[in-house]
């Protein structure tokens, strides 16, 4: 047993072959939903955002999301016929659009081992929004591949790019992404994506105390001025598998009184509403924000939930459709897309799945404390999507 295992109990569960049952109202013809672009949840949540999984696996194994002991040699990734192929995920995208949503992002896994993303990203450029905008148009990465694929990914239409990044120190970050892969080569990435025109570059880093907290104030150094926005994510217990422990969560305030010891910083306005992030904006000598060193992000998923004005639905790889980060079932969308069933009844089933959710995991966890949540049988994030 290595030192990591001692305190991890690890169900060895896969979530992803049951799924819930469709409402029964999605199919009543009297009760159809047209698209009109304002539905709502039970708590007044919007659609907004529509996140997809493009595929299950990494090359990195990150120990808060893919660690090595479950995701080894003999783990069985999904198989090709089960992934949605580029034009069920735009024909499903299409639907989801129809019902308000205005941001796609593509996440895995790692995204860019998905073969020919840049095809799947050019059938979504051509989307539009509800009021004839193309869409924000994202995708989320470890940045592994970017040296290689920005400028293509660029051209294919894609707008901007959030990169994954959990230290600047070599070690650090060898250690974190568990493959001894090196940072330079995410660096690089990270330069092509500049040069591409990939912008605004969205920097995440997730802080593990006792991991890669000493990370925290090079990174702030490193990344004002540079026109990139750092975010600092909170080690969350998400999935079934990365042995979470409170401890080992360290607070965006305290990240915060860590940074200012060096560098001050004043709080910015939330930029659009549902905003993961709390926006902090490097100051200048008069005490102001000064726009051109930047701001910082810190997303505070553990200590200040954000669930009240959550207006995200999460697509899983194989077209499972997840409500909540922490569910443990989706909404078998593929077999509906499978079945043949028309625009209408696609958008229909999505209106009924979206106005029933009631799902705010975090707030619960927040009300209930760290060790009273649900049994753990929670969807991995590889699977579901960042
Ligand atoms: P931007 O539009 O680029 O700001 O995207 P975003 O705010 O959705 O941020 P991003 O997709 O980069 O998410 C950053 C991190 O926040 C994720 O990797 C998760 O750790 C966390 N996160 C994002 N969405 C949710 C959510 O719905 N619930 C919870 N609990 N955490 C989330
Ligand atoms: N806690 C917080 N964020 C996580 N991610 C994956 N697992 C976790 C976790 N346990 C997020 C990180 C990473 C993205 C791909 O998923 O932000 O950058
Ligand atoms: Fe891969 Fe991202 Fe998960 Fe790390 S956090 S294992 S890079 S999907
Ligand atoms: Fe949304 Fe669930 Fe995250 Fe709350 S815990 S913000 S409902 S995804």
């Amino acid at each position: 047993m290595t030192e990591r295992d001692t305190h991890r109990v690890i169900p060895l569960m896969d979530q992803r072959a049951s799924s819930l049952p469709l409402p029964s109202t999605a199919f009543d013809i009297q009760r159809r939903i047209l698209p009109h672009g304002l539905l709502s949840d039970t708590r007044g949540r919007d659609l907004r955002d529509l996140r997809i999984s493009v595929t299950d696996r990494c090359n990195f194994r990150c120990n808060y999301c893919m660690p090595k002991e479950i995701f080894d040699k003999n783990y069985t990734y999904l198989k090709h016929a089960d992934l949605l192929s580029f034009e069920e995920i735009t024909r499903l995208a299409r639907q989801f659009i129809a019902h308000g949503v205005q941001k796609i992002r593509l996440t895995g896994g790692e995204p860019l081992l998905r073969k020919n993303i840049e095809r799947l990203i050019g059938q979504l450029s051509e989307l539009r929004t509800l009021d004839g905008r193309p869409l924000d148009l994202t995708l989320t990465t470890n940045g592994s591949l970017l040296a290689r694929k920005a400028r293509d990914l660029k051209s294919a239409g894609l707008q901007r790019i959030t990169v994954s990044l959990d230290g600047l120190d070599d070690a650090v970050f060898r250690r974190m992404n568990d493959v001894d892969f090196p940072v330079a080569d995410v660096l690089a990435g990270i330069e092509a994506a500049q040069a591409a025109g990939l912008a605004p570059i969205k920097i995440n880093m997730v802080v593990k105390r006792g991991t890669n907290e000493q990370q925290i104030l090079p990174m702030a150094r490193h990344f004002m001025g540079s026109g990139m926005v750092l975010r600092f994510i909170e080690y969350m217990d998400v999935g079934a598998t990365n042995g979470w422990r409170m401890d080992e969560v360290l607070p965006s305030a305290e990240v915060v009184k860590l940074i200012q010891t060096e560098l001050p910083l004043v709080q910015l306005a939330p930029s659009q509403p549902g905003e993961t992030a709390e926006r902090w904006g490097y100051a200048g000598a008069d005490g102001q924000h000064d726009p051109r060193l930047g701001e910082i992000g810190v997303i505070s998923s553990v200590t200040q939930a954000f669930c009240s004005s959550c207006n995200r639905a999460r697509l899983s790889t194989e077209g499972q459709l997840y409500l909540c980060l922490f569910a443990e079932k989706g909404y078998d969308l593929r077999s509906l897309l499978r079945a043949d069933a028309s625009d209408a009844d696609l958008a229909n089933a999505v209106a009924h799945i979206w106005q029933n959710r009631s799902d705010h995991y975090s707030e619960l966890r927040s009300a209930l404390g760290p060790d009273t949540g649900p049994p753990v049988k929670r969807v991995e994030m590889s699977y579901i999507g960042g």
